[in-house]
């Protein structure tokens, strides 16, 4: 079993068990977390997955940010060192109790 914790926006903080293999958009999206939009159902072209990663594992590292994912990163009014797209982080047994926030809505 490998849990992730949510902040949403009102700052209530949830926790639920995760699918490995599925990015952590998919698994925050099917968690009932509606607000995080995913528009574009994760092929890196809305950054409306936009999260804060609160903390990870120790040990646990994240992918890099690829350009594209930087680019839509650094056009965003709530950007945050922290700020990443969820749909481009696997969620992986590494990752069990990671801590995310939901990103304001741009
Ligand atoms: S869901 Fe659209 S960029 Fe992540």
């Amino acid at each position: 079993m490998a849990t992730i914790n949510v902040k949403t926006r009102d700052g209530t903080r949830n926790q639920f068990e995760g699918t490995i293999g599925l990015s952590l958009m998919e698994n925050i999206r099917n968690s009932g977390h509606e607000e995080l939009l995913a528009m574009c159902g994760g092929c890196l072209s809305c950054a409306t997955c936009h999260i804060y990663v609160e903390s990870i594992p120790a040990g646990a590292s994240l992918p890099d940010l690829s350009r594209d994912e930087r680019n839509f990163l650094d056009g965003l009014d709530f950007r945050k060192p922290e700020s990443r797209l969820a749909c481009q982080i696997p969620f992986s047994a590494a990752l069990n109790g990671i801590e995310v926030m939901i990103a304001p809505e741009e």
